[in-house]
C-alpha cells in the first residue's frame, strides 16, 4: 500500500481489474466493501501488484500490464529524467499516452548523447535489460577529436581503472569508421555495461575528446534510419518476443 507517487488509485485499479466503473469503485470503496492488506481501504488510497485487494471477500488480480517496447531515436539536448526543475525538455514527453502504467526508461543517455533509447512498460523487463548479469552489448558511434594512437586503442580494450571506480571499464570493440576529416574520426564501440558517462570517461582517460555521440544499438536492437531523430517506433509483439527468447528472458 502506498501513500507516495507508486501504484495506481484503488478505484483505477478496481475499474481495470473489470469489477466496476470507476464511479461505481468510488462507491464500494466509501461503503468499507474493500479491503487493501485486511485494512478497509479509504479514497484515494495507492496500490500496486503487492498489495491483496479484496472486494466483499474476494481477492481481485491487477490486470497484467500489456508488455510494450518503444524504440525512440534521443536528439541531443533532451533529458532523461521525468520531470525537470530547469523546464529542459525530457525523453518522455513525445512518447504516447498510456491507458495505465508509465513508460519506463531502459537506462539513460546523457544531454549531449542522441540516439536509441528504449522504453517498456514492464518494470521486470526494463530490470533485467539494463541489469549487468544480463550481458547485453551496446553499440556506439564516437566521434573523436585529437590523434588516437594504437597505444590508446589497446588501453581501452584492455580496460582502464577510472577515479571512483571500484573495477576497470572497457570497450569489448572498437572499430574505425571511414566517415571523419581534421582532427576529427569517427569509431564504433562496444560496451557491456550502462555506467554513467562511461564512453565519454574511458576516450577522455586517453587525453581525448568527445566531439559526438550517438548509441547506436542495444543488444541485438538497432536503430534503422526509418527512426528519425526525435520519432519513436514500438516493437511489434513478434519482436518483443524474439528479444526476450535471444536474451533468455522469462519475463
Ligand atoms: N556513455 C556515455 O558516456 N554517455 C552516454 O550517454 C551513454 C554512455
Amino acid at each position: 500500500m502506498q501513500n507516495n507517487n507508486e501504484g495506481i488509485r484503488l478505484h483505477k485499479f478496481l475499474a481495470e481489474a473489470g469489477i466496476a466503473s470507476r464511479r461505481a469503485a468510488e462507491n464500494l470503496i466509501a461503503q468499507g466493501n474493500v479491503k487493501v492488506n485486511g485494512i478497509t481501504a479509504t479514497l484515494g488510497l495507492k496500490v500496486t501488484e503487492q498489495d491483496t485487494v479484496v472486494v466483499n471477500g474476494k481477492i481481485i488480480k491487477a490486470k497484467p500490464l500489456e508488455k510494450r517496447i518503444l524504440i525512440y531515436n534521443k536528439p541531443v539536448g533532451e533529458i532523461c529524467t521525468r520531470f525537470d526543475d530547469k523546464n529542459r525538455p525530457t525523453v518522455f514527453k513525445k512518447l504516447p499516452a498510456l491507458p495505465s502504467g508509465r513508460w519506463i526508461s531502459v537506462g539513460r543517455l546523457d544531454i549531449n548523447t542522441s540516439g536509441l533509447l528504449l522504453f517498456t512498460t514492464c518494470g521486470k523487463l526494463a530490470n533485467k535489460l539494463m541489469h549487468p548479469s544480463t550481458n547485453i552489448d551496446r553499440e556506439y558511434a564516437v566521434r573523436i577529436f585529437g590523434r588516437v594512437t594504437d597505444d590508446m586503442i589497446n588501453n581501452l580494450l584492455q580496460g582502464v581503472m577510472l577515479e571512483g571506480e571500484t573495477t576497470p571499464m572497457r570497450f569489448t570493440d572498437i572499430q574505425k569508421a571511414p566517415e571523419g576529416e581534421g582532427a576529427n574520426h569517427w569509431y564504433h564501440c562496444v560496451v557491456m555495461e550502462g555506467r554513467n558517462h562511461e564512453v565519454r570517461k574511458l576516450w577522455e582517460s586517453q587525453g581525448l575528446e568527445v566531439s559526438r555521440l550517438k548509441r547506436v544499438r542495444f543488444g541485438p536492437v538497432f536503430l534503422t534510419s526509418e527512426i528519425k531523430v526525435g520519432n519513436f517506433r514500438e516493437m511489434t509483439e513478434t519482436e518483443i518476443s524474439f528479444l526476450c527468447k535471444e536474451l533468455g528472458l522469462d519475463v
